[in-house]
């Protein structure tokens, strides 16, 4: 099935069985820095498995906090507060989520640190935590606001910021970097973005205050606190179930059954408009963990209606939209996808990616600065897909295959290891030919 980097996938006439996902990648990555940070051992049951997760604890590890992996749990020997000169380059590789989110702990150490990326995180924007953290008192240098950054840390003043952009990694960042700094920090952001920095905090020991504020929130965070290591069981990845769930979606007679799924209200949107688009799901064994709420799902096709996706959805299901877009020529109404520009400097302009990768199945599709228009009932063809290096982008057409007349080769396929390195096995036992 996957030769070098391409994976060719056969179309399919259902969905059927049970997949097990690995640990969430946006609670991982925030777990490993928070347990390096932290005094004590930490256990960190179902880490994720994706590369981006790797790459946080590498850092880590070059930070001074030590890990081992035994089985199916890393436990992490917390350093303190104080983490140590790292001896070369904190090697971030695609993850966007450990160069944000780092720099804001290694921004409050007594020490430089230099924080490099592959090719598609080389071009991210960064401006959105250089801007904060040097006000704070950090000093950082980048190319014109992107990486390699060099951070040389400081003892920080805490900050009252309103965040112009709603992204849960910059809120991360501010948040751990509030930590460390002399007084309160106070963090707005306009509209409401996944909250695991908040809960995985507290899940340390922290304290910090919530309130809503309209369609965004605030949080408060005192700086001096100290964290105490945790034992977690990480819930499965809810944006990897997404694949899942979009392919279930496809096929009226499927059903799928995902065990120990994250069900944070805050990234669970996308359950909700999938029944919208038609899709049955029910949830059982519902059950908070470490102040996350983990649930199994039984899910069973039905319609595949169109929708719109606008404001507030857009930054809720940001990871989500691809998979959406590429499964959209086969609902009823077709998707319209609008407020979605940070779509543009993800691991790939996904904007681009999905119209591209679109119109090579036949498709038709209107691309627009900030979304995309993609009516329905389009029958799509198999085609050679550009993954463009984008894990979403090379796992949302696989999806969009199972319903195509043909074969689709996937190019660029490795990327999918990005955040789920079982991704086409596990689509592979789902998919019935
Ligand atoms: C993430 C937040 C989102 C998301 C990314 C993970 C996180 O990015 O796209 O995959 O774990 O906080 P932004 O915060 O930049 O929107």
């Amino acid at each position: 099935m996957t030769s070098g980097s391409q994976v060719l996938v056969r179309p399919a006439r259902n969905v059927r069985g049970s997949v097990v996902l690995p640990g969430d990648k946006s609670i991982s990555h925030r777990y490993a820095m928070l347990a390096g940070v932290a005094s004590g051992l930490s256990r960190l049951e179902n880490y994720s498995t994706g590369a981006d997760c790797a790459s946080t604890l590498a850092c880590m590890r070059a930070l001074g906090a030590g890990w081992e992996q035994k089985e199916n749990v890393i436990e992490v020997q917390g350093s303190g507060l104080s983490l140590a000169a790292p001896t070369r380059a904190l090697d971030c590789g695609n993850s966007g989520s450990t160069m944000r989110m780092l720099s804001g702990i290694v921004a409050a150490q007594n020490f430089t640190s230099e924080m490099v990326g592959d090719e598609s995180l080389s071009r991210r924007p960064m401006e959105r935590v250089i801007k904060p953290l040097t006000a704070m008192g950090a000093q950082i240098s980048s190319q014109q606001g992107k990486p390699p950054l060099r951070i040389t840390g400081a003892q920080l003043k805490a900050i009252d910021y309103k965040i112009p952009v709603a992204s849960a990694q910059v809120k991360s960042c501010l948040l751990f970097a509030g930590l460390f700094a002399d007084g309160e920090t106070r963090i707005e952001e306009p509209l409401r973005t996944r909250d695991h920095g908040e809960v995985a905090l507290r899940a340390f020991g922290a304290q910090l205050e919530r309130k809503s504020l309209g369609a965004g929130s605030e949080v408060r965070i005192r700086g001096g606190q100290s964290l105490r290591g945790v034992e977690a069981r990480i819930p499965g990845d809810l944006s990897s179930a997404a694949f899942f769930l979009c392919a279930a979606a496809l096929f009226p007679e499927s059903q799928l059954a995902i065990p120990h799924l994250l069900m944070n209200p805050t990234r669970a949107r996308l359950l909700d408009v999938l029944m919208q688009m038609g899709l049955r799901i029910s949830v059982t064994q519902l059950d908070q963990v470490n102040g996350e709420m983990v649930g199994s799902l039984q899910i069973q096709g039905g319609e595949l209606k169109g929708i719109t996706i606008a404001g507030a959805d857009s930054a809720a299901l940001i990871d989500e939209i691809p998979v959406l877009a590429a499964i959209a020529p086969y609902t009823e109404q077709g998707i319209e996808v609008r407020d979605a520009k940070e779509l543009r400097v993800k691991e790939s302009d996904r904007i681009a990616a999905v119209a591209t990768n679109l119109r090579r199945m036949g498709a038709t599709v209107d691309e627009r600065e900030d979304g995309l228009r993609i009516p329905g009932q389009q029958a799509l063809h198999g085609a050679e897909i550009d993954s463009f290096s984008d894990h979403r982008i090379a796992m949302a057409f696989a999806i969009a295959a199972l319903r195509a007349d043909g074969e689709t080769l996937i190019q660029g396929a490795e990327a999918a290891a990005i955040s789920h390195p079982a991704f086409f096995q596990a689509l592979e036992e789902v998919a019935e030919r």
